[in-house]
């Protein structure tokens, strides 16, 4: 097995039957043996700097109903928000005076936030910070909204593609929701110059390694700029409730693998990854991941941008999470860069 490690770390692939093979013989030796590699790659592009998003969770409103989001349309239990602008900017100032120079805005699929208010609050951010980057993570858009957000000053876009078999699409998404689309707003994002970032969720149910083979393969054709993995959590008002969540050895390994697959990609150490364990986003980093998204949202609405069950920092203010994550990277030997750290093409 080791030999496969070897093979994928000096030529960045490996066939589809390899990875399966892979996949199915993760062992603690193994998995040491990747996180070597995989941090030595991180460490030939980004040396111990780990750059760092500040997400703003704007709205937990959303018109889709993906079987595993707390956030669904159909949870009735979910006490719903929206940010104003003037919050959005006000989470902007209190992030940029921390040291963020790039901001993340996250939310659910809501038809409120039309593309015309979208582009006032875009260009308003970069107005006000010029010197920062701006991620928005708010779903399936038209080619035309996507434009309009990229000529307003957005750099960066997060749409996790979730898992790259259809059958399986089908089985954490209801019938309007297609892999298809998916996949043709990535490639709209692309080509229109969008830095990008896709991702999926690591046992979710019905998940086989077959279909993570599908995702890595996926992932290593669309080539995206970032990569956002993490474990899938139950929410208990969904019908995944009582369903097991992904493994934090599953997922560090598949950060590892993901490395070695796209050495220069911005991986994540996820939220979700700090949830199911107490020093998960310090395992992920450790595991080859190189980013960390503390969050920016008003502590008072925190608990209820709730995706999953257990969230953490949901309690925390902006400057108590950066500190923490400051001193959790410090203290494995890395820290946090307080650079725009855009994706870097090999030369
Ligand atoms: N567990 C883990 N991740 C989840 N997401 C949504 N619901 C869950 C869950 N229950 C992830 C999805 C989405 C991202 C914003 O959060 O992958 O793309
Ligand atoms: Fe939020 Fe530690 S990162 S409290």
């Amino acid at each position: 097995m080791k030999s496969l490690i070897d093979q994928l770390d000096q030529e960045h692939n490996l066939s589809q039957s390899q990875l399966t093979t892979l996949l199915q013989n993760i062992t603690p030796e193994l998995s040491e043996y990747l996180f070597e590699k995989a941090r030595a790659t991180s460490q030939n592009y980004f040396g111990n700097a780990i750059y760092t998003r500040g997400l703003i969770e704007f709205t937990n409103y959303c018109k889709n109903d993906c079987y595993y989001c707390g956030i669904r349309k159909s949870n009735s239990n979910a006490i719903r928000y929206r940010l104003t602008k003037e919050q959005i900017l006000s989470c902007c100032k209190q992030g940029h005076e921390l040291g963020f120079r790039t901001f993340v805005l996250q939310g659910g699929e809501d038809g409120f936030f039309t593309d015309e208010k979208m582009v006032d609050i875009i260009s308003s951010i970069k107005k006000a910070f010029p010197d920062c980057a701006i991620t928005l993570s708010i779903g399936e858009k038209s080619y035309d909204s996507y434009q309009k957000f990229y000529n307003a000053g957005a750099d960066r876009y997060l749409l996790r593609h979730e898992t790259a078999t259809d059958s399986h699409y089908a089985s954490l998404h209801p019938k309007n929701l297609l892999l298809s689309t998916r996949k043709q707003c990535l490639q709209d994002l692309k080509e229109i110059g969008y830095q990008v970032g896709t991702g999926f969720m690591v046992g979710s149910p019905y998940q086989t390694i077959e279909n993570l083979v599908a995702d890595l393969q996926f992932i290593k054709e669309f080539s995206p700029h970032m990569i956002g993995i993490g474990p899938f959590i139950p929410h208990k008002d969904t019908q995944f409730a009582s369903e097991p969540a992904g493994t934090l050895e599953l997922t560090l390994f598949l950060i590892g693998v993901l490395r070695l697959l796209l050495p220069n990609a911005l991986i994540p150490a996820t939220t979700a990854l700090g949830t199911i364990d107490p020093t998960g986003r310090e395992k992920g980093i450790l595991a080859g991941a190189n980013v960390v998204m503390p969050n920016l949202s008003p502590t008072s609405v925190r608990k209820n941008y709730s995706l999953y069950d257990n969230k953490i920092c949901t309690g925390d203010e902006a400057a108590e999470c950066r500190l923490c994550l400051e001193k959790r990277m410090n203290k494995i030997g890395y820290y946090l860069s307080s650079e725009r750290g855009d994706f870097q093409p090999i030369i």
